[in-house]
């Protein structure tokens, strides 16, 4: 009997070793108590979780790699010329890497590449903090050239080291920042931004909204496989699903109140002044919410951005995935049944590339400004598609 008891004492333990050791602890996340942070999803969710590390969102803002760009820079240009005897010199010092400005073969100003902006699916572009405050580096990788160029929207004649990264940057590329004076808008206006409360890249609960008491209801009823205490994204209105993206996918409105306070099922009038739909020539860039709303697609159906994405994978370059997706509407058309069994894919005629009318690159001393591309969401005929 004492045995028994004593197997069975053992077997408890080490269960509870293994369980209650692999509870989150409540307070470590910067966002308050109620946010459980994105390692403790990953014990029960652990296939999203995989995918999703992959993702351009997750991926969006981070401390500098510095082994994965000294790789680019060893590989590619290390320079870039500006007009008279100007350049930056990327390179390492003291194991940090280094943007250096040097006129007429002498440096004028050295900063260090300490945080990094974008996936680098499209581009990298990187800032460096000058007190409690951030700024970006002159030079930006495009990945589309494979080089290093000026940074966009960044004077032609000299490199600049004084354009604020500033707290709406934050709040579409990172999951929290403490950001002083957060509605001031602008671009120009460098705010102080507290360096120890950013949770960087586009984690779980910055889509799915506070989840600690989600994870601490199913830690301790591990049989229950209904969720509880998390808002089910797929039984919300079509225009709440629209908002969720829309909070980054809509251009830069006036603010009223931070974004990094919108949880799922939020309305966007809430925070942004005017709703998304009044522009009436969106950009490329960043507006993908005005240009879907102009498509037939959109207006006929009850289209959402998950009706094509599945945000907890990478799936940019998978042409096969889209045609499927369009083709869940189009069975009953006669040109898309052809076209997809010639193996063409749907998305080069009828979503174009299109260049940011917004944000181009200026390669400085050769002056040919590279655009940048991307797919514009107004799905239509297009008469000469590129
Ligand atoms: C102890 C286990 C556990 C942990 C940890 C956990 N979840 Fe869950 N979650 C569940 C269960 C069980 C379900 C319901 C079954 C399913 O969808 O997998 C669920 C469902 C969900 C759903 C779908 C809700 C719906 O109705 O569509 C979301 C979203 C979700 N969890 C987000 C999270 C996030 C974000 C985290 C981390 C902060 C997290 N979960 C951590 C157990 C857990
Ligand atoms: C917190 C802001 C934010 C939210 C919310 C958001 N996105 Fe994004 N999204 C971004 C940023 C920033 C990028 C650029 C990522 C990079 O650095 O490459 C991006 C990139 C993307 C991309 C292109 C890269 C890829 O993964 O293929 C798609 C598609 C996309 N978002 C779809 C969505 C959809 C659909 C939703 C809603 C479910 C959504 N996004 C919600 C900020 C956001
Ligand atoms: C860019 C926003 C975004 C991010 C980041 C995100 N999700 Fe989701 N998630 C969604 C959307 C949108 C849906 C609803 C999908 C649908 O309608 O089919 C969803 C659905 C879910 C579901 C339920 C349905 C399913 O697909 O199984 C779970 C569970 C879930 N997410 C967990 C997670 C976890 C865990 C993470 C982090 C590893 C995460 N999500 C990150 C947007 C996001
Ligand atoms: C309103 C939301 C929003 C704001 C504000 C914003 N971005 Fe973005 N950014 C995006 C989205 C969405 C994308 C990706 C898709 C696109 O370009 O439309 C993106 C793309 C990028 C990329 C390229 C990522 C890649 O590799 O695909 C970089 C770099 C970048 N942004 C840097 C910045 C910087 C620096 C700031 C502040 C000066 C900023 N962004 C402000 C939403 C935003
Ligand atoms: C949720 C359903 C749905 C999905 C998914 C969808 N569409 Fe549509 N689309 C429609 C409806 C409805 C119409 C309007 C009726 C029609 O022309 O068939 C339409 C219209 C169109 C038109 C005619 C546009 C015009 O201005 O006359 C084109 C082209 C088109 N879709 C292409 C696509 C492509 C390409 C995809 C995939 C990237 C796609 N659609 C995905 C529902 C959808
Ligand atoms: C080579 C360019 C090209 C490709 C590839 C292409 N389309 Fe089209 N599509 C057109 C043109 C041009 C029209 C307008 C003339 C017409 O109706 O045939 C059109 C019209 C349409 C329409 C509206 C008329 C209708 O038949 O309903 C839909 C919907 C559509 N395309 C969907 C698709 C889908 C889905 C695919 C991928 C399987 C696809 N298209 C591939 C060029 C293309
Ligand atoms: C009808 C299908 C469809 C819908 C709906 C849709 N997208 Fe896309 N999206 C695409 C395709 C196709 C691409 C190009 C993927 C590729 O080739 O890399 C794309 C690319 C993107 C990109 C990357 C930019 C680029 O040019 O590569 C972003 C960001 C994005 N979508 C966001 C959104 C958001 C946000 C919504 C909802 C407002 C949305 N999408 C709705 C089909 C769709």
């Amino acid at each position: 009997m004492k045995i028994i008891t004593a197997i069975l004492f053992l077997l408890g333990f080490s269960i509870c070793m293994f369980t209650c050791t692999n509870r989150y602890t409540a307070g470590n996340d910067s966002r308050g108590a109620q946010y459980a942070g994105a390692a403790s999803c990953v014990s029960c969710h652990q296939e999203i979780a995989g995918s999703y590390a992959h993702s351009n969102h997750f991926k969006t803002s981070s401390k500098t790699d510095v082994e994965s760009v000294r790789k680019i820079i060893t590989t590619l240009n290390d320079t870039v010329r500006f007009p008279g005897n100007q350049l930056v010199l990327l390179a390492t010092a003291d194991k940090r890497l280094m943007q250096t400005y040097m006129r007429d073969g002498k440096p004028v100003t050295a900063q260090p590449m300490d945080l990094a902006f974008g996936s680098g699916e499209k581009a990298w572009t990187f800032g460096y903090w000058k007190d409690a405050q951030l700024f970006q580096l002159p030079l930006t990788y495009l990945s589309e050239l494979k080089r290093w160029t000026n940074s966009p929207g960044f004077p032609a004649d000299h490199p600049s080291y004084a354009r604020p990264i500033v707290g709406r940057c934050m709040e579409c590329h990172s999951s929290y920042a403490v950001v002083e004076n957060s509605l001031e808008q602008g671009m120009s206006y460098a705010q102080k931004i507290d360096a120890g409360s950013i949770i960087y890249g586009i984690d779980c609960e910055r889509c799915h909204g506070p989840a600690a008491q989600h994870v601490a209801f199913h830690q301790d009823h591990p049989q229950d496989k209904h969720p509880r205490f998390i808002t089910a994204i797929k039984s919300l209105g079509r225009q709440q699903q629209l908002d969720l993206c829309a909070t980054c996918h809509s251009g830069d409105p006036v603010t009223l109140k931070s974004i990094f306070a919108f949880v799922p099922g939020d309305s966007l009038s809430n925070y942004y002044m005017y709703y998304p739909g009044a522009a009436a020539n969106p950009d490329a860039h960043g507006m993908q919410m005005q240009s879907l709303m102009q498509s037939q697609c959109f207006l006929q159906s009850n289209l959402t951005c998950t009706s094509c994405h599945d945000t907890h994978k990478n799936e940019g370059s998978i042409q096969e995935v889209f045609v499927q997706r369009c083709m869940s509407c189009h069975l009953k058309s006669d040109h898309a049944v052809t076209m997809r069994s010639a193996k063409n894919d749907c998305v080069s005629c009828h979503m174009p590339l299109e260049a940011s009318k917004s944000l181009d690159f200026n390669n400085s001393a050769e002056r040919n400004n590279t655009s940048y591309r991307l797919r514009t969401h107004r799905i239509a005929v297009y008469p000469d598609p590129k």
